[in-house]
């Protein structure tokens, strides 16, 4: 992963004056020394009201992340997160180089790093999304991929007599599913993902598939309507945090016709709470609390028909839309 180039902070000055500290030009590390948790909301409201420019506004931003990750508790950090996450999205050229430093990249124990590196890992690796995936194929870090159709999907299609159904796959990857099910004559099938790399492997493999079908780009971004959306190891791609979870079950929401359906597996598995270790699972209760809003839950329960590897760890599910 390359580093970006190094920045530092000036007009440490302003923001003395601004909250009230002492300033010799020599202090350094004068913004990490001086940040206190407690004043956290204030430099939030000063970066959002009073600060225009930039250097101040990178300054400024050093003793934000360290307010951050000094707060007492980590519930209060996430919380206080929600509130400077739209402003390092905002400003992510000027902040590249303070996310990727707490990031702490260099360390592979997280524990040896900070509070805030996992959550500033994974903002860093949201905002270089397509990057991350595509590394991932290209080091050939792919665990989750079966290299075949997955057994319960495979034998939910089997069933479904109307071939016509629109259907997507989304984070569809290398896509077996999808080139089993095209095989079987569903023409209508459309396969999204954000890496260009594993979508190329499809093409290879299944060159009739048409391909203005084969969408490469963000989920979150898809404008459409589908009978039939099929899950397979995507949901535990998203890291819990941010409202991940409840973004992608109103996005599978909206991106369903009316009487949609949702159908596929998810992993039976707690979250660790470990931010660096995919797949991010759930528990039957936990994903029945989350999809209840938007679905109805006509099938979920323990897959009986998953492949050797993850027997007993996968819940397959039939959810349909619910009306608004
Ligand atoms: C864990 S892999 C699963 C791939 C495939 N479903 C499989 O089982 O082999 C997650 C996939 O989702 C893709 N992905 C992640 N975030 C995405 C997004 N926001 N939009 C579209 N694809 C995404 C990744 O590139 C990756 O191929």
């Amino acid at each position: 992963m390359k580093e970006p180039e190094f920045r530092c902070g000036r007009n440490c000055d302003v923001l003395a004056n601004l909250f009230g500290y002492k300033f010799h030009k020599h202090d350094q590390d004068w913004t990490y020394i001086v940040a206190e948790a407690e004043r956290i909301d204030d430099y939030v409201n000063a970066y959002n009201s009073e600060i225009t420019d930039e250097d101040t506004k990178f300054s400024l931003m050093e003793m934000i992340i360290q307010s951050l990750t000094d707060q007492p508790t980590i519930a209060l950090m996430l919380s206080k997160w929600d509130s400077v996450k739209p402003l390092l999205t905002k400003d992510f050229e000027l902040h590249k180089y303070t996310i990727y430093y707490w990031g702490c990249w260099d360390n592979s124990d997280i524990n040896d790093c900070w509070n805030i590196t996992p959550v500033m890992r994974e903002f860093w690796l949201e905002m270089n999304k397509e990057n991350y995936w595509s590394q991932r194929y290209v080091d050939e870090k792919t665990g989750w991929d079966l290299g075949m159709v997955s057994t319960p999907i495979k034998e939910y299609v089997d069933q479904l007599k109307d071939k016509t159904l629109k259907i997507l796959i989304p984070g569809a990857g290398n896509a077996y599913e999808a080139e089993y099910m095209f095989r079987e004559g569903f023409k209508n099938l459309y396969i999204i993902d954000i890496s260009p790399l594993p979508l190329e492997n499809f093409k290879k493999r299944v060159p009739d598939f048409p391909s203005a079908q084969i969408l490469q780009g963000d989920f979150f971004e898809l404008n459409d309507t589908f009978d039939i959306i099929i899950e397979q190891t995507f949901f535990c791609s998203f890291p819990p945090i941010d409202n991940n979870r409840e973004k992608y079950v109103a996005k599978m929401h909206d991106l369903l016709s009316e009487n949609g359906k949702l159908v596929g597996v998810w992993f039976n598995f707690p979250f660790t709470g470990d931010l660096t270790k995919r797949p991010f699972g759930s528990t039957q209760k936990e994903y029945e609390a989350l999809f209840s809003s938007h679905f109805t839950l006509d099938v979920f329960e323990e897959s009986y028909n998953s492949v050797p590897d993850r027997r007993g760890q996968e819940l397959f599910g039939i959810l349909k839309k619910r009306k608004r």
